[in-house]
């Protein structure tokens, strides 16, 4: 019999509600907090600018010095400046990636390697290409593995833009030519979040089932939600005059297209996509395993039909998270595209009632649509409209029937959350307006606090009370 461990559970279940507790009070902070206009210092001091090698990581100690980004308030003029206070906020998920070497050092993180038989898991290669900056390109001398997920894990090998990214009348095209890692591209971004809060091909990013059950817990993520969670700078007049606004509701899409994608392709890769006689089973549907076994002459299964799945009773289902949510999104947003998609994810699980080649050639056919839908996405407009007919297609009745399972209901809680926020973000809804509905997500969000006592019918039922008061709001 397959069960779910006590401590998956209790770790998840704690987690939706402090996640949505702390984004809204962090959407507060970030609106109170506008900092004025003007060029940045020339004076900022660099420790180790020298290195010339291209994308080294020169660590984060290199980027802390009080004149750079080591303030003590957000007093800088065109960045706040105190960004590594903010990286290393012991009290909020702002500073959780200060933390994830030290995690790995912790009792949790020693018993996980203990039942894999890895050694210290501060010294696993398995583990520190997710738990540090995995720096592929080189180290430099200040640089510390032990500092976590620092600046250069997003931000990019600073070697080559360290001294010139703060010079006056430098531009963000100059800084992401040398080196520079263009997060405030969703595409770019979203590449880059994901290759740890999903894996990736490269050393060290993959958490297989194996690292699961060896009490790992579960991974999931959501690029608008986790960019506000993690957020350490302002969104104020002079960022949008040299980035742009940022459009949460595509950040949202384009983040589903490529998480699709990225499952697809490392499912196909054939040494991450299979393990022994069995497909590596991290790409599919937790709870579509750990069920109770109910075989009573009076027993009432647990298996549900799901219509985006035709796959037969008794098999478990590929995670289908981010195709219920990128189908929702492409009927708004790239209808011409929205059919094939969903003819393309029918048939990739399908594919996997037959055999290996069959999925895999079905899967990076599936794929390929998610990718044309991220560049679609990239020049459509996704306002007022768009995001009021996202969440209406979320509960809707063709929508509706594919939430079977935990893992495609928490992204769809994720979703009604982002899209509330991209509505306020957008100026379309005023914060106050908003917070009068909140509590009806928040009743979402507790409807998949457990996946060992997750229930589709509640699930549903809280669901569309989220959605029906988003729409209140039109
Ligand atoms: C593909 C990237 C990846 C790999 C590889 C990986 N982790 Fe993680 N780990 C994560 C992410 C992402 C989280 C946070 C999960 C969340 O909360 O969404 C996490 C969370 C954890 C936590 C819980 C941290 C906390 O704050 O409670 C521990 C402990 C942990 N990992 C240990 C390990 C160990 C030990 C290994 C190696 C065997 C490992 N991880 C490999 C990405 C990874
Ligand atoms: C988990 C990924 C991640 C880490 C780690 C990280 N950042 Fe960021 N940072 C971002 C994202 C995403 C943005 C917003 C997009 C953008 O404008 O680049 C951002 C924005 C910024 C900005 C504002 C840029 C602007 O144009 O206004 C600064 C400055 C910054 N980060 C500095 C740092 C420093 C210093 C560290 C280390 C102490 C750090 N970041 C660590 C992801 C990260
Ligand atoms: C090099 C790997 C890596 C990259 C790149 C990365 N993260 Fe993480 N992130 C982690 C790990 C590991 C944790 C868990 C740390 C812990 O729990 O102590 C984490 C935790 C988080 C958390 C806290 C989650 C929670 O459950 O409290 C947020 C939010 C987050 N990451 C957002 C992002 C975003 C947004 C990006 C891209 C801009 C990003 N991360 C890029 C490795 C990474
Ligand atoms: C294809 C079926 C299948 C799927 C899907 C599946 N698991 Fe498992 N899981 C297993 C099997 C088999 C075991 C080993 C059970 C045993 O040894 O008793 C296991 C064990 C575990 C354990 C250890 C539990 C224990 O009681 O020892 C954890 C934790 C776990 N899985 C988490 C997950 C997570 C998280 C996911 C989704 C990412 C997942 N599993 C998806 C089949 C599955």
């Amino acid at each position: 019999m397959l069960l779910g461990s006590a401590e998956l559970g209790g770790s998840v279940s704690g987690r939706w509600s402090y996640i949505h507790g702390l984004l809204s009070a962090a959407l507060i902070a970030g609106a109170s907090l506008i900092l004025g206009l003007g060029s940045m210092a020339g004076d900022a001091q660099a420790s180790s600018a020298s290195m010339a090698s291209h994308n080294i990581h020169v660590g984060v100690a290199s980027c802390a010095g009080s004149t750079c980004h080591g303030r003590s308030e957000p007093t800088g003029k065109v960045v706040r400046q105190d960004e590594l206070l903010r990286w290393q906020d012991p009290s909020s998920p702002t500073g959780a990636h200060s933390r994830a070497f030290a995690v790995l050092g912790s009792a949790r993180g020693q018993a996980i390697a203990a039942k894999l038989g890895i050694g210290s898991a501060t010294d696993a290669p398995m583990c520190l290409g997710c738990h540090s900056d995995p720096a592929y390109a080189g180290k430099g001398p200040q640089f510390h593995t032990s500092d976590g997920v620092g600046c250069e894990a997003c931000h990019g090998g600073a070697g080559e833009w360290l001294s010139s990214h703060y010079a006056v009348g430098g531009t963000h095209e100059a800084n992401v030519a040398r080196g520079m890692y263009p997060l405030d591209r969703p595409r770019a971004r979203a590449e880059k979040c994901l290759d740890c809060h999903f894996g990736s091909d490269r050393p060290g990013q993959f958490v297989s089932h194996r690292i699961m059950a060896a009490g790992h817990p579960r991974v999931s993520f959501e690029l608008d939600l986790f960019s506000a969670l993690q957020q350490h700078h302002l969104e104020d007049s002079d960022y949008i005059q040299r980035k742009g606004r940022t459009n949460n509701v595509k950040m949202w899409a384009v983040g589903q297209a490529v998480a699709v994608n990225r499952a697809v392709t490392l499912y196909a890769n054939a040494k991450l996509g299979t393990e022994g006689v069995f497909p590596e089973i991290y790409f599919f549907d937790c709870q579509t395993c750990h069920r109770q076994i109910v075989d009573g002459p009076k027993g009432k299964a647990n298996w549900t039909a799901n219509p985006g799945r035709p796959i037969p009773s008794g098999m478990p289902a590929f995670n289908d998270e981010n195709m219920i949510m990128l189908s929702a999104a492409a009927k708004v947003a790239a209808p011409g595209l929205a059919a094939k998609f969903d003819a393309d994810s029918r048939a990739f699980h399908a594919a996997l009632a037959k055999d290996r080649a069959s999925a895999v050639s079905a899967g990076l056919k599936l794929g390929g649509t998610a990718n044309q839908l991220a560049d679609a996405f990239a020049g459509s407009t996704m306002g007022r409209n768009e995001i009021f007919s996202i969440v209406d297609n979320i509960s809707s009745n063709a929508t509706s029937p594919r939430f079977t399972d935990y893992e495609g209901s928490v992204q769809a809680v994720m979703a009604v959350d982002t899209l509330l926020n991209a509505l306020v973000h957008g100026g379309y809804v005023t914060e106050a307006r908003a917070a009068g509905i909140r509590g009806s997500i928040d009743r979402a969000y507790k409807a998949v606090n457990d996946p060992n006592n997750y229930r589709a019918a509640d699930f549903k039922v809280a669901l569309s009370q989220a959605t029906a008061s988003i729409r209140s709001l039109r």
